[in-house]
């Protein structure tokens, strides 16, 4: 009798995870005062209640409300004067995004490779990366990890680029004390329905520089500016504003976001003494520097030795059949054949031409081993369940490893 589902043993659960997105009475109040106050849009007063909330929850000066999380970097790359044959250094172990948006911009995007421990760019790397065009440099904090925000903005310091971070997953992260966003010159954040502060869609840019931020309202909003005409644009920009309803439903989002955190860093604190007495499976480390992970994804680090060298891939298909909802992830960005392809296509990428900057497998090793052996996700719903959840999944990793013969 086989004892892995993989092989028709009975798996270790059969019951979802916990749901998400998630809404209680609070959100359906806001919607219909939102339907009521009748703005819906652009003068909406949940638009800039919204904003002043979040830029006080990111400890920055200023929030700027935007459609999504893409738009939110394209935006803040041209609000900061990034464009045609500029390079802008980024990691390739994130979603497709964040290059798409330099490359919005007319820029090219420069892969610099991972740290192995947290998987967030390496700024020994990102350093390698720098050219007389490299004018920006975006760190992911991915996962809701913060990445070495020292060394790069050390690096950032020191070659005068700006730091623009890619904070989509990491609402509430802190880095030293201090929550991320505007730790560099501004960060850009996503409410898309999986993030784990929702709106279906959504986006926002924060920013501790005055004159930054007026930019980044005036590209948001059609190249307007403060006090200016209806029909009066000073910016080629176009509309990005974020709608009421995403508001008012993210005002009420905000006032769980901090318990659910709390849920969150709970279990993955019993999730991870249970996998270190399993061995075999451990997650992803942070910083020396980290205060707070946001955790929008739990990444294990699978180490195929311990388990007779069974293939990443095999083990994530016995934990699916165990009924653990967990996944490959990324591969590096890099590796997409568009990417490649409309690289090259792009009459604004000499560079590629001249081989400065390439797209081929190998330029990020570290990276292309994390996603080919070793990085499994779990996302961020898994970790607001309960204790017998995170003993479930320490439990299929422990009957995979058992059994291991039966995946091989
Ligand atoms: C790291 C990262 N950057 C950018 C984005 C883009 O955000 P959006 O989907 O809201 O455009 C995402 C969203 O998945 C993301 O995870």
């Amino acid at each position: 009798m086989a004892h892995l589902a993989l092989r028709g043993g009975s798996p270790v659960r059969t019951e979802p995870f916990h749901p998400w997105p998630v809404f209680d009475d609070r959100d359906k109040q806001a919607l219909i005062q939102e339907l009521e106050a009748g703005r819906w849009g652009i003068g909406s007063p949940s638009i800039e209640a919204f904003e002043k909330r979040f830029a006080g929850f990111c400890q920055a000066r200023h929030a700027v409300a935007c459609t999504n999380g893409t738009d939110a970097i394209y935006i803040a790359l041209q609000a900061l004067g990034i464009g045609a044959g500029d390079e802008v250094i980024l990691p390739p172990y994130t979603f497709m995004a964040t290059a798409v948006a330099v490359f919005m911009a007319n820029a090219i995007p420069v892969f610099a490779d991972i740290d192995p421990v947290t998987y967030n760019i390496d700024p020994e790397s990102a350093a390698a990366q720098v050219t007389p065009r490299a004018k920006a440099i975006i760190p992911v904090h991915i996962a809701g990890n913060p990445a070495d925000m020292d060394g790069i903005l050390a690096l950032a310091q020191k070659h005068n680029l700006k730091v623009i971070e890619d904070a989509a997953q990491a609402h509430g992260a802190a880095w030293k004390g201090r929550r991320v966003g505007a730790l560099g010159d501004c960060g850009t954040f996503s409410f898309q329905s999986s993030k784990n502060l929702a709106s279906g869609e959504g986006g926002a840019i924060v920013t501790n520089e005055d004159g930054l931020a007026e930019r980044l309202r005036s590209f948001t909003n059609c190249g307007r500016v403060r006090n200016g005409l209806w029909y009066e644009h000073h910016e080629v920009a176009g509309n990005h504003r974020l709608g009421g309803f995403q508001a008012a439903l993210l005002l009420a989002g905000l006032e769980r976001v901090e318990e659910q955190m709390k849920r969150r860093e709970e279990n993955v604190c019993y999730l991870t003494g249970l996998l270190n007495s399993v061995g075999g499976v451990t997650l992803a480390g942070t910083h020396a520097g980290t205060t707070r992970h946001a955790y929008h994804l739990g990444i294990l680090q699978y180490h195929q030795e311990e388990f007779k060298g069974l293939p990443k891939k095999r083990f994530i298909e016995a934990m699916q059949k165990e009924g653990i909802d967990c996944s490959s992830g990324y591969i590096p960005l890099y590796e997409f054949h568009f990417f490649r392809h409309l690289a090259e296509k792009l009459s604004t990428y000499k560079a590629l031409y001249e081989g400065r900057v390439n797209y081929r497998s190998g330029i990020c090793p570290v990276c292309e081993r994390v996603c080919a052996e070793e990085a499994v996700w779990l996302t961020q719903n898994v970790f607001l369940g309960s204790k017998k959840d995170m003993e479930d999944i320490a439990e299929a990793v422990r009957k995979i490893k058992t059994y291991v013969d039966e995946a091989l």
